[in-house]
């Protein structure tokens, strides 16, 4: 594939949406350069020598300094695992030194609210905060930490778009997913995404001017809701 002259970060590279969008990045010509803790490097092994990978937890400035120097966008995983503002520092640390005018493109899930106006169904409501409760306890999960992240970003004057994903799962692309404002809205009813088409939406939100400063939420394009629903 032709280089496109672009140079783009994925900060989480080596997760399943991680690897996604590194996949879909190269394809698209992009010169990738990817951070991931350590111990995660080898789950990179297919892209060796295709792409440069800055080992080191993602919260770490110096790590992320290094790592977007010169970058063109910025692709972000913000991990809801641990309790120690994981999430909210990795945020921080790509706002602080991604170069200015740089495409930032932040992940999260649906319960992150931009302003406040999205409604959220019962049993949705109902399972983040048992599954937020119980994984709080648990050390493993702080939803709120993502929240705390993505009010950083919301905040901050850069180029950012926050895409937030529904219920994943993994099978064959279905294209792009489509997506509203707002969590409520009927084409959203399905709440389902394939992760490689997640991985896609992010990709392509670098190219997307109208996608800045917004936080679309994302259902897949081939979901019953979004059929019904999409251009409605
Ligand atoms: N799963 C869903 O149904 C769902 C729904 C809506 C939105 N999302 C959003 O989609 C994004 C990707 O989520 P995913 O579920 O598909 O997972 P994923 O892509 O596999 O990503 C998990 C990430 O968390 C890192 N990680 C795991 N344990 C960690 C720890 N203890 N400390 C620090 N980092 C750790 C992984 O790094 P290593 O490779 O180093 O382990 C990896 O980068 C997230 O932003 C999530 O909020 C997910």
């Amino acid at each position: 594939m032709a280089s496109n002259g672009k140079r783009l970060c994925v900060i989480g590279a080596s997760g399943k949406l991680g690897r996604y969008m590194v996949r879909l990045a190269l394809e698209r010509g992009y010169e990738v350069v990817g951070v991931c803790r350590e111990k995660s490097v080898p789950k990179l092994a297919e892209f060796a020598g295709r792409i440069t990978v800055h080992p080191g937890r993602t919260n770490d400035p110096a790590v992320i300094a290094r790592a977007v120097r010169g970058c063109d966008a910025v692709l972000t995983v913000l991990v809801p695992f641990g309790v120690d503002g994981y999430a909210s520092g990795t945020a921080q640390a790509v706002l602080d030194h991604a170069r200015p005018g740089a495409r930032l493109v932040f992940s999260c899930g649906w319960h992150i609210s931009r302003d406040g106006r999205d409604v959220y169904p019962w049993h949705f409501r109902a399972m983040a905060a048992v599954v937020g409760r119980l994984a709080k306890l648990l050390r493993v999960i702080d939803v709120g930490d993502q929240v705390e992240a993505c009010r950083r970003v919301f905040a901050s004057d850069t180029a950012w778009t926050v895409v937030r994903g529904s219920d994943l799962e993994e099978g064959e692309s279905q294209g792009l997913p489509v997506w509203s404002h707002h969590v409520g809205d009927p084409v959203l009813a399905s709440n389902r995404t394939r992760r490689v088409d997640y991985a896609r939406f992010m990709v392509e939100a670098v190219e997307d001017d109208a996608l800045v400063r917004q936080a679309p939420a994302i259902v897949g394009r081939l979901t019953p809701s979004a059929l019904a629903h999409a251009g409605t």
